[in-house]
């Protein structure tokens, strides 16, 4: 982009629904859990280093990504926090990972045996090794364990700083006898761990629906993403949650999403609109062209659905999203012209556009509606502390 560019279209990131966030979910973890952020995908579409800045000296030890890559990024932005890496790092990236100080997950023996080969008592590798306790995704199972284990005693450049596990079926519903099942397998597996004798600081299988409605599951970690942002892990999470009582509305949704109308055109009762002429004008209409499309991450399924918000009013999408344009109707709404604001996702008036919203109108989840917003657009912090 030139150096003096106007962004067409921008996120922004309310530093004090950030703030506000924080605290809620602090005080739901139970006494001793410290919690880690997840800044993975982009900080679920926020801006890594907008998040993780914000983060910044709110005593947090860790904040997590997915993998090597973003560990960098946030290490070259210079955050100071440590960084535990979620996801898998190649072999080859293993020493990389170890000389720069990342805490990670591991869950192979090849991973493990090549860490015994590049790690030092001096630069040893802080590892924190998954367990599998039902999501069958990454993890070592209760029969590998004993062997693993193995693998680090007696080796001090293997440190077992911490142990993990995922919830696969805690979002998705409010039966939640799956969780306690993964719960009661990881318990077991503790136990094996505990009676090694090896000094793992760390316990943490909890992510946000876990940190908000299970304080038994929390030990002294919990990954927390989604919640950060100010976005239930779902409506079962949010109904579990209010059904035990608690208190509503403890979250705020961190991000907007805007741009602004790209031109204004009048339309003819009986023409069509778009690619693959699937909207046909029923009366004379007046359009705003909207300067965001499929590549910007606005879903290609909101094509002849949804709406955005201008002046504090609902403009329905007509006609397909294209690759960086997509085209809205305006006749209703007074005072629209060429640059007036333009809401996908937040506020305008008494109007919200809530990412459960779009996520809803494009068939899927809040998580990606907003982790696949692109990286390109501009991310804006505002109502900042000074
Ligand atoms: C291993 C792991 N921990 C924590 C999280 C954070 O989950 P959530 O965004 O639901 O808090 C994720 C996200 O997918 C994850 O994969």
């Amino acid at each position: 982009m030139p150096m003096n560019a106007q962004s067409l279209s921008w996120v922004e990131v309310d530093a004090a629904a950030l703030e506000q966030n924080v605290a809620a979910i602090r005080s739901n973890l139970a006494p001793g859990c410290e919690m880690a952020p997840v800044v993975k995908a982009n900080a679920y579409g926020h801006g890594y280093l907008q998040i993780a800045r914000l983060l910044d000296g709110k005593q947090f030890r860790y904040i997590g990504v997915h993998n090597l890559e973003e560990a960098l990024i946030l290490r070259e932005g210079r955050i100071s926090n440590d960084i535990l890496i979620l996801g898998y790092v190649p072999l080859e990236d293993l020493k990389t990972a170890v000389e720069a100080g990342f805490d990670f997950v591991v869950y192979n023996i090849e991973t493990l045996r090549k860490l015994t080969e590049v790690a030092n008592n001096k630069t040893p590798a802080k590892c924190h090794l998954k367990l599998e306790t039902g999501a069958n995704r990454q993890g070592v199972t209760r029969e590998q364990l004993p062997d693993f284990l193995a693998l680090f005693s007696g080796k001090p450049q293997l440190q077992l700083v911490g142990v993990s596990t995922h919830f696969a079926n805690i979002e998705d519903t409010t039966d939640h006898s799956y969780a306690e099942f993964q719960f009661t397998r990881y318990a077991k597996m503790k136990q094996m761990i505990e009676a090694s004798r090896l000094p793992v600081k760390y316990y943490h299988m909890a992510s946000s629906a876990a940190a908000l409605l299970f304080p038994h599951t929390h030990f002294n970690l919990a990954r927390v993403g989604i919640a950060l942002y100010g976005l239930w892990p779902s409506k079962e999470t949010y109904l579990s949650y209010r059904l035990s009582g608690k208190q509503n509305q403890i979250l705020r949704p961190v991000l907007s999403w805007k741009t602004v109308v790209g031109q204004i055109k009048d339309v003819r009762k009986g023409q069509y609109i778009g690619y693959g002429t699937t909207y046909r004008a029923t009366a004379d209409l007046k359009i705003a062209v909207i300067p965001i499309g499929y590549y910007d991450g606005y879903d290609r399924q909101l094509s002849n659905s949804g709406h955005v918000l201008i002046n504090g009013m609902r403009a329905p999408i007509r006609g397909r999203i294209c690759m960086d344009i997509f085209m809205v109707d305006v006749t209703d709404i007074p005072d629209v012209h060429l640059e007036s604001e333009v809401v996908l996702i937040g506020r305008s008036g008494d109007e919200v556009i809530r990412a459960e919203d779009v996520a809803g109108w494009a068939n899927t989840i809040n998580y990606e509606v907003v982790s696949r917003i692109g990286s390109h657009l501009e991310r804006r912090v505002i109502n900042q502390r000074s």
